[in-house]
């Protein structure tokens, strides 16, 4: 009989990308897109570096998210992703809107191993759409993260949360994977993906042992689901509940309970040192 052989995580990112540039993704679930940018951006937007010289890399870019809000403000980035199908995407894409010329790099590497990148080299690194969760050592990529930002310098991330991958997947019903959770931080997905999962004071520690400092962390879909329920997606087309949704949000993002019980949370750290 034959193996079948299973996909690596990069032939999987590989497959994903054609949906991930579609429209058909750009459509679903518009509204928890809006809810998790604008909780994202409250974050990214007080650690924007001045527009001039200044250079932006977007890891585990996907198809291309925050250079689409960025690159029309005027700012330089870099585009990194370990899928070359979404780095190509995210060529077609960024040059389609005319934005080719504010784009000055695009990477086909691991968050693990940047080696390529240089220290000290950007201004701002955000690795959202949790790459960090996702890759195979989270040790190695915030230390390469850390690396390559300059001293000054911040990184924005997120992350699935540990716990509230747990409880997921007592709901499942799913309790190796419940047990995982709890244990080790590592679940399997579906996919046959391994997940790594924080609470906000692991993510602190990763973050602070690999230097950086003023670490603050933030809930940023604190009782959705990823991807949301069908009863979620309702209430967030209902504009008025929408914007309640989005300002409560806003307003418990940093409480240590709500932290607890989010799907995904984010962590800004800054690099120290002589800017
Ligand atoms: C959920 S998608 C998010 C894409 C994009 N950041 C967004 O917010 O729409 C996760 C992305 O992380 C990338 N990724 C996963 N592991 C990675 C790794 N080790 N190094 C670089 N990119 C990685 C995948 O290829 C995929 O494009």
């Amino acid at each position: 009989m034959t193996a079948i052989k299973s996909k690596t995580p990069r032939e999987y990112w590989d497959e994903k990308a054609g949906f991930f540039a579609s429209d058909e993704r750009r459509q679903q679930h518009r509204r928890m897109t809006d809810l998790y940018e604008t909780s994202c951006w409250r974050y990214i937007e007080p650690v924007l570096p001045p527009k001039e010289g200044s250079l932006i890399l977007e890891a585990g870019c996907g198809t291309g998210r925050w250079v689409y809000h960025l690159a029309p403000m005027g700012y330089r980035m870099e585009l990194l992703d370990f899928s070359a199908e979404m780095i190509q995407h995210a060529e077609t894409h960024v040059t389609r809107q005319g934005l080719g010329g504010l784009v000055l790099g695009y990477h086909v590497r691991d968050l693990c191993d940047m080696s390529a990148l240089p220290d000290n080299g950007y201004d701002l690194v955000l690795a959202l759409g949790m790459p960090l969760s996702l890759c195979s050592d989270p040790v190695k990529a915030a230390g390469e993260m850390f690396r390559i930002v300059r001293p000054g310098g911040h990184v924005v991330c997120d992350a699935m949360n540990r716990h509230r991958t747990a409880l997921d997947m007592a709901r499942k019903k799913n309790m190796t994977q419940m047990f995982n959770a709890l244990n080790t931080g590592r679940v399997v997905a579906d996919s046959g993906l391994t997940h790594h999962c924080f609470s906000p004071d692991e993510l602190v520690s990763l973050f602070a042992d690999e230097g950086f400092d003023a670490c603050r962390t933030a809930a940023i879909t604190p009782f959705f689901d990823v991807p949301p329920s069908r009863e979620q997606v309702a209430i967030l087309d209902d504009d008025t509940l929408f914007n309640q949704v989005s300002n409560i949000f806003q307003a418990v993002s940093e409480d240590p309970g709500v932290m607890a019980v989010s799907s995904r949370l984010l962590i800004v750290g800054q690099k120290q040192g002589p800017v």
